[in-house]
């Protein structure tokens, strides 16, 4: 009954894997997918993991029952907190709703599969070039995707003039895909003062931001420095969404540990006031009345947090009705990690310390590989590689090139020119450019 079924092609990512997986050569090099290796080309276990994990294995009054079916309480607010910061008003304010998902993917997904359901707009803007799963998630959440311009092939960065033009000609209420940092594939980000004006035209149509958020502490090596576009549309008062993914920040790529966080509109202190007592006063009124009446200020205040809480709590048990029919709960181990390291002060900061040394290595990597390149006389301009940042170079080589590059290098990569920067070590660099070298002349 399933003869009719046609092969499907692998996967342009995950399938750069299996090809490479097959290559007998004992000069081959997987660029293709982003995960981290050491200088001796080897996946890394950080340190803080390994410790954390002997502390759940250790405890023995740990057992192995069904999480919630939003996850690990623990591991919801501390990643709240790890994105949005610790003294976020949001949180503060019970705005905000945080559900342990299936890493980034899984939590765009929910996301999506929420926003299909409750958000009146269904129209999802994506930039190109973007993660190769995200039109994909998106659309079979029952979202419709289209796209805005980011990024321009003639300076190898960011085209912000065609990016505010489509989002200006976008419907007021659409959603907007944002990459929070360390842009897959390209690794150009915004200025803060660009994100800014992204923020302001945005807030100005009433657009809904959804940001993954999959490297925060790869671009910079600072958790707080790569969550600063997120944190710029929270500090607003405005709504968004961000999924968090811990596969890269701490290395847990197969345990697809990640959080979906829904953070809902400052319900306005204005309307408040004038729900519960002064439906006539004007504005000026209500203003002098704070003033005079500090106690009202307060009662505000409180009502204000009671009432985000309610509408936080209506917001979980929806999502809960999209994740009990799709995967019922989500695996306890990999978040379990997550939480005791973020709980604690001296693991957090060993956390720290061991992803600076991977974002430095990476940064390393990069000028390694210009360096190669400028002293070989490789045609081109090849700043771009230190230009860009987080775990890809954008090369600009195209899939005719990569092709050459696999056939006679043993060097897979995706089509686009993408490579990952953090499979690269300074034992391959010569190897690397070698091909470049070649695929650029011939
Ligand atoms: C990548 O872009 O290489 C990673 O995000 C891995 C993946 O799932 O595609």
């Amino acid at each position: 009954v399933f003869a009719h079924v046609v092969r499907a092609p692998e996967d342009p990512i995950l399938g750069v894997t299996v090809a490479y997986n097959k290559d007998p050569s004992p000069n081959k090099l997987n660029l293709g997918v982003g995960a981290y290796r050491t200088e001796e080309g080897k996946p890394l276990v950080l340190n803080v993991v390994r410790r954390a994990e002997q502390m759940l294995v250790n405890d023995q009054s740990r057992v192995k029952e069904y999480l919630p079916i939003v996850g690990l309480a623990d591991f919801n607010k501390l990643s709240a907190k790890l994105i949005f910061g610790a003294d976020s008003p949001a949180i503060q304010e019970n705005r905000v709703t945080t559900v342990q998902c299936l890493s980034g993917t899984g939590s765009l997904r929910v996301g999506a599969e929420f926003l299909a359901r409750h958000y009146h707009e269904r129209t999802i803007y994506i930039p190109v070039p973007t993660w190769g799963n995200h039109p994909k998630v998106f659309t079979l959440a029952g979202l419709t995707v289209k796209t805005y311009r980011y990024y321009n092939p003639a300076t190898r960065g960011l085209d912000f003039e065609g990016l505010l033009e489509d989002l200006s000609a976008a419907p007021s209420r659409a959603i907007v895909l944002l990459h929070a940092c360390a842009h897959n594939p390209t690794g150009v980000d915004p200025t803060l003062e660009q994100w800014e004006q992204i923020r302001k035209l945005m807030r100005s149509k009433a657009m809904l931001p959804f940001f993954d958020s999959a490297y925060q502490g790869f671009a910079s090596g600072s958790l707080d420095g790569d969550a600063q576009s997120v944190r710029m549309f929270v500090a607003d008062g405005g709504e968004c969404l961000a999924a968090q993914s811990y596969a890269k920040n701490m290395g847990l790529y197969g345990e697809r540990v990640g959080a979906l966080s829904i953070e809902q509109i400052e319900i306005p202190v204005v309307s408040v006031v004038v729900g519960v007592k002064e439906r006539r006063n004007s504005f000026k009124d209500i203003l002098v009345l704070f003033v005079r009446v500090p106690r009202l200020m307060y009662f505000c205040h409180d009502s204000q947090v009671c009432k985000s809480a309610d509408v936080s709590a209506k917001v979980e048990s929806q999502l809960k009705l999209v994740i009990r029919p799709m995967y019922s709960n989500p695996p306890i181990h990999g978040a379990s990690i997550v939480a005791t390291i973020l709980k604690d002060s001296n693991m957090y900061h060993e956390w720290t310390v061991e992803l600076k040394a991977m974002a430095d290595r990476i940064i390393s990597m990069r000028q390694q590989l210009f360096n190669a390149l400028q002293a070989k006389g490789t045609p081109g301009d090849w700043s771009h590689i230190i230009k860009q940042i987080g775990m890809f170079t954008f090369t600009g080589l195209n899939a005719e090139q990569v092709a050459f590059m696999t056939k006679e290098y043993h060097i897979y990569m995706t089509s686009d020119g993408r490579i990952s920067m953090a499979g690269l070590s300074s034992r391959t660099v010569p190897h690397l450019v070698d091909a470049i070298h070649a695929a650029v002349t011939t």
